[in-house]
């Protein structure tokens, strides 16, 4: 790291002056609230020599160039279609400027700060250092610590300043309020009827499983990977983990019909040694099912260090590395008014980084449906969900089958999670397509429970509903969610970019933009429109807990619908 402030004692003096007073200074999240989820429980505040590690996220140049390049490189009839950048020429349209870098330097070395790590982009720093320097150079932070079981996080209920001649350089900084995601899958089983009757559960042949869904999406024993340099990914940020001993069992026994993996071939991050997560097992087997024989990575994230964002940090990892599968499964999302402005547009901009990259991102819609939130004054007022409301993600809702014990059309799964954001403002790709629904819906709900000029979603959707998993040795039934949907559809879009690098073409990378176009190019059949059911929504007199409802061509519960797959390879990978 440059020296700047050492090499100037009156500098230093200058800074040590003016940086490491008072609160004063500019907030760069205020609208960031605090709220411990449920079972955090305050264990007091943090001795001064505890090391935390933070994150700063450092104000990027071009990111408007960056918006019109994504758009260039996914718009299946532009020039520049699949015309990806390496992460070298990313570095060069986002890095900060040279005063960005020289000005937070300054400010760190001031501070003593010297153990900092850059990622290739330049545009984050993640560094550690004692609570009483972090103190000192966030003024109003305070650093406590939380615990839940075995877990402690480190987290600061006040609000942190930057110097005003800071505030320019950086967007925000995480490891301070934001808690690791608690969201996970749910066997509806369990929940119901406690581990007792599971033995007999799992004789009972009903349910999703490989099979099921390869024969409700029309996958032959031929629609398998066959390049070995192409690649798939999931990624978790709970503290849990695959097993794959659980894989392998898992494919012994619904593996039958179809060529497959039975090991995932690099986890990136910490696995720890402890009992296997719902929720990872449902990812990597359910990815390694419609993505067969494709390799597969596991990204796996609950936050290591006490004082770090789980979920950041993967975004820091994308970041820092140059080869990165294309296909990525995200089954993680917190709500959209849980998160300051400033933290929700930066991520939506390293979402624009992986779409110039021509990765394709799939994050899970939710399972509360349309979601709900109380709003001053007493009424309710739907609630979104991000990353699935970002408008450079591809969002997967959830169906189950019409007839739950035969492979029939699909109908809403009601905790799909849809809806409209009200922080993106609807994107060109899908305009058409949701006035339409708006238009042409026979009951909406009312206009003051969402924001129809809105980032609508999800786009499309899979089953999400009873599904078999094998953890910790043990097959689970009734296993639901749209993280079930989500590794389902990743799977068969890895298998579509398997296709198209054999004949040559580009990936897929951003997928919306040609996804919403399908059917005005003649692929209408490319998805199964899903027309039945409403999604769940506030439980109060005027909703009546009902949301939106799934309707011909896109909605916003199952969006476009659910993957006929040879079709839906015919249409992405026609010239
Ligand atoms: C990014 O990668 C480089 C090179 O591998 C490494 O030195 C650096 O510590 C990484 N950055 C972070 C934030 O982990
Ligand atoms: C795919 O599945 C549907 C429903 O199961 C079936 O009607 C159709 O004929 C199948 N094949 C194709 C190519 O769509
Ligand atoms: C599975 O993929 C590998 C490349 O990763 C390939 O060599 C092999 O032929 C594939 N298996 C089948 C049955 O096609
Ligand atoms: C992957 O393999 C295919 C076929 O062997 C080759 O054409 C392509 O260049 C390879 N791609 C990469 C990124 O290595
Ligand atoms: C709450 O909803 C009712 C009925 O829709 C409306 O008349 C009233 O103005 C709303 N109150 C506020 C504070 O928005
Ligand atoms: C509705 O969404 C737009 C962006 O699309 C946003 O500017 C506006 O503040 C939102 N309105 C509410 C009430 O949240």
């Amino acid at each position: 790291m440059a020296r700047g402030c050492r090499a100037l004692p009156a500098v230093l003096a200058l800074c040590a002056a003016t940086w490491s007073c008072c609160a004063a200074g500019r907030a760069l999240e205020r609208d960031q609230p605090f709220r411990p989820p449920p079972g955090w429980v305050l264990a007091g505040r943090v001795s001064p020599e505890h090391d935390v590690q933070l994150t700063l996220a450092l104000r990027q140049r071009g990111t408007a160039r960056l918006t019109r390049l994504v758009r260039a490189v996914s718009e299946p009839r532009s020039p520049q279609y699949g015309k990806y950048l390496s992460v070298e020429q990313l570095r060069d349209v986002v890095q900060p400027s040279p005063a960005t870098l020289m000005a937070v330097l300054k400010w760190l070395q001031s501070h003593g700060v010297e153990d900092c790590r850059s990622v290739a982009t330049l545009d984050f720093l993640e560094c550690r250092m004692p609570v009483s320097t972090a103190e000192r150079l966030l003024p109003g932070a305070e650093f406590h610590r939380y615990v839940k079981g075995q877990r402690s996080v480190i987290r600061s209920p006040q609000p942190y300043v930057v110097p005003e001649e800071l505030a320019e350089h950086i967007d925000f900084v995480g490891g301070l309020h934001r808690f690791p995601a608690e969201r996970s899958v749910v066997s509806r089983a369990w929940a119901k009827e406690g581990m007792e009757s599971r033995g007999q559960r799992a004789a009972f042949h009903l349910g999703v499983m490989p099979s099921v869904i390869r024969k409700r999406y029309n996958m032959t024993r031929e629609d398998i990977g066959v390049l070995p340099n192409n690649s798939q990914a999931c990624a978790q940020f709970l503290e849990q983990y695959f097993h794959q001993a659980d894989l392998a069992v898992f494919m012994k026994l619904f593996g039958s019909g179809f060529p497959h993996r039975t090991e995932v071939d690099h986890v990136v991050g910490h696995q720890g040694q402890g009992r296997a997560g719902l929720e990872a097992s449902l990812d990597v087997e359910y990815i390694m099912s419609t993505g067969a024989n494709i390799s597969t990575w596991v990204f796996s994230n609950a936050g290591r260090h006490e004082s770090q964002e789980p979920f950041l940090a993967w975004l820091l990892l994308l970041s820092n590395m140059s080869a990165l599968p294309w296909v990525h499964s995200v089954s993680y999302g917190d709500d959209e008014d849980s998160l300051s402005q400033a933290y929700l547009q930066r991520v939506n901009v390293e979402f624009l980084k992986a779409a110039a990259r021509g990765l394709t991102v799939l994050f899970a819609s939710g399972d509360d449906g349309a979601g709900c939130r109380r709003v001053p004054g007493g009424n309710h007022t739907f609630r979104p969900s991000f990353p699935a409301s970002s408008p450079y993600v591809t969002t997967v809702g959830g169906t189950s089958f019409k007839n739950p014990f035969m492979v029939t059309a699909e109908v809403t799964d009601y905790i799909s999670g849809g809806g409209f954001s009200n922080v993106f403002p609807m994107p060109d790709y899908q305009a058409d397509a949701v006035r339409t629904f708006l238009r042409s819906a026979p009951k909406l709900p009312p206009s003051s429970y969402y924001n129809s000029s809105g980032r609508a979603y999800p786009d499309l959707a899979a089953l999400s509903d009873n599904y078999w998993v094998v953890t910790n040795r043990l097959p689970l039934p009734w296993v639901s969610g749209t993280s079930a949907s989500t590794p389902v559809v990743a799977g068969m879009l890895a298998l579509i970019n398997d296709r198209r690098l054999q004949r040559g073409q580009p990936p897929l990378g951003f997928l919306n933009p040609a996804l919403y176009r399908l059917r005005e190019r003649g692929h209408g059949g490319a998805l199964f429109d899903v027309t039945q059911g409403c999604h769940l929504s506030c439980l109060d007199g005027t909703v009546q807990g009902q949301g939106f409802c799934a309707g011909p061509a896109w909605d916003a519960v199952t969006g476009w619908g659910t993957p006929n797959f040879p079709l839906l390879l015919r249409a992405l990978t026609a010239p």
